[in-house]
């Protein structure tokens, strides 16, 4: 029986291993991690990440071919194949601070693997790490190998949160890049037969291991320039009076574009898109190409732009202050559908708000109290190290409070901003709600879900991002 361990029970590892075990019943797939906490819940009802449909994957093969453990040594000495999926923060300090990868959580992986490994082992790279780090582990485990013989291949992961099942089980393509060497090109063939249990092979991709690492991580880039480039617009529509779901869809529908990822929004977020960014930019400026990396900087620039944007809006539109007011959240997640806060655009535009001295009532369907608490006392890029090694806000912020619904966070509010797409913010009673704020009421909707029409009939003055400004709004400044 093949035996895979993947190291990194997190949001890559858990779904991915859950799709390998619920396909390949003859496969045993042991997921481990260092966080006790993260394996208890994998082995509990009670799943540490929420992911629509992965309940019912994990309980069909959870102890039948799919196990959680925190016994890394022996799981890792006695695979075949070992995927790792570990954090990899960008760097606060030293060379390439704010940009570069920190690799010490993939090293120290690495390093157990070369202790405790027996025999020959596939060693697969799962998280997005910069290019040429497949060398720099493959350069670790042979100077560490007492002979045993180790094939690293990169498999980057495209999985989106939120749909992540849906994508394991139909991706668009599997990528897998290892050495062109008989040794390299048989460790590719192997796991190349763990996905052909359910993917077609025309949509395994095989490449070289640098070509599969940056492709991540210009798959990643290009995405996030569809945002940027949307949400530049958005700016631009909202001076101009044009629509820019009008605008998008009229871009889409030229078949070299396509429809997809051009909503405008209050920015991206998630764990991928701004760290992918800056460790290319990192890398085009380590190799000379300065304008390269400025190109790409720019993604994440008009990023914070439009986060910077909203918040403007938001206090020039009420009278240029805040201080005081209690405003609504409607969502922190970065996107719905996931309980997934890290680089929330809610995190910047919440720290954005309590500057000028607001009240926050937060309401999120999925995201627990804590977690917010954490988020908006954190320091950035701080998120992504193991949650035991994260700093704890001993108080935590006294200007913002968790509401257990959206008419609790509304309640004698004078705006509410909506920044997460929640299906459930769409019907909302926004009568009900009108009834209960504060007047002049506001609604700043940062992802286009609500009916303009129908709220300003209510009563509300209404900004929706790139959308024909409301008369209260025209002629107050709200560029960043
Ligand atoms: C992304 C990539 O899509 C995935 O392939 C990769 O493996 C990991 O990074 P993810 O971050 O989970 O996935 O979510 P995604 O759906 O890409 O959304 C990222 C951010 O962009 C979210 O904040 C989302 O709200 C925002 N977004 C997306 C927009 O603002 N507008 C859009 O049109 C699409
Ligand atoms: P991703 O979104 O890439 O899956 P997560 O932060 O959700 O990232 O998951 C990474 C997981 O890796 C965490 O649960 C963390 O505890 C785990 N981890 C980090 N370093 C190690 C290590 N050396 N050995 C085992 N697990 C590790």
């Amino acid at each position: 029986m093949v035996k895979i361990c993947c190291i990194g029970a997190g949001y890559v590892g858990g779904p991915t291993m859950a799709v390998i075990a619920l396909n390949c019943p003859s496969i045993e797939v042991v997921v481990v991690d260092i966080s006790v906490t993260r394996i208890s819940a994998w082995n509990s009802d009670q799943l540490p990440i929420y992911e629509p449909g992965l309940n019912e994957v994990v309980k069909q093969c959870k102890g039948r071919n799919l196990f959680f453990s925190t016994d890394l040594e022996k799981h890792v000495s006695e695979a075949d194949i070992i995927f790792v999926s570990v954090n990899t923060p960008t760097k606060t300090r030293g060379l390439g601070a704010g940009k570069a990868a920190d690799l010490t959580y993939w090293e120290s992986a690495a390093r157990m693997i070369a202790d405790v490994s027996k025999s020959n082992k596939i060693v697969v790279e799962k998280s997005t790490v910069p290019v040429k780090t497949a060398e720099a582990i493959e350069r670790i485990l042979t100077h560490n190998s007492k002979g045993i013989k180790y094939q690293i291949l990169s498999n980057p992961e495209f999985l989106a949160e939120g749909t992540a099942i849906q994508d394991l089980f139909k991706p668009d393509r599997v990528l897998i890049g290892g050495r062109e060497t008989p040794d390299g090109l048989k460790a590719i063939q192997a796991l190349k037969d763990v996905y052909a249990h359910w993917v077609p092979e025309d949509r395994i991709i095989t490449t070289n291991l640098w070509s599969a690492e940056l492709s991540k991580l210009a798959a990643n880039a290009f995405l996030a320039q569809r945002i940027s480039s949307v949400n530049a617009m958005s700016a631009l529509c909202e001076a101009t009076g044009a629509d820019v779901s009008q605008v998008s869809h009229a871009v889409g529908k030229d078949s070299r574009i396509g429809p997809k990822f051009l909503n405008a929004s209050v920015g991206f977020g998630g764990s991928c898109f701004q760290k992918d960014i800056l460790n290319l930019v990192y890398i085009c400026e380590c190799n000379g190409l300065a304008e390269v990396a400025n190109y790409w900087k720019q993604v994440i620039k008009v990023n914070d732009y439009q986060k910077n944007r909203f918040v403007n809006r938001v206090v020039s539109s009420m009278f240029n202050t805040v201080s005081g007011k209690k405003i609504g959240i409607m969502g922190f997640a970065f996107k719905k559908d996931t309980g997934d806060t890290r680089e929330t655009p809610a995190i910047d535009v919440c720290k954005g708000l309590l500057g000028d001295k607001a009240r926050l009532s937060i309401y999120d369907p999925q995201v627990t109290a804590d977690q917010i608490q954490r988020d908006l006392t954190m320091n950035k890029f701080d998120w992504d190290h193991p949650i035991h090694l994260q700093p704890m806000s001993p108080t935590g912020v006294k200007q913002v409070s968790i509401a257990w619904d959206a008419y609790e966070a509304s309640k004698d509010a004078h705006a509410l901003c909506i920044l997460t797409e929640w299906d459930e913010f769409k019907t909302l009673d926004y009568r009900r709600i009108f009834d209960n704020m504060q007047k002049p009421a506001f609604v700043f909707d940062g992802r286009n879900v609500v009916n303009v029409e129908m709220l300003r009939d209510i009563g509300f003055i209404v900004y929706s991002i790139g959308k024909p400004l409301d008369p209260w709004l025209k002629n107050m400044p709200a560029v960043a």
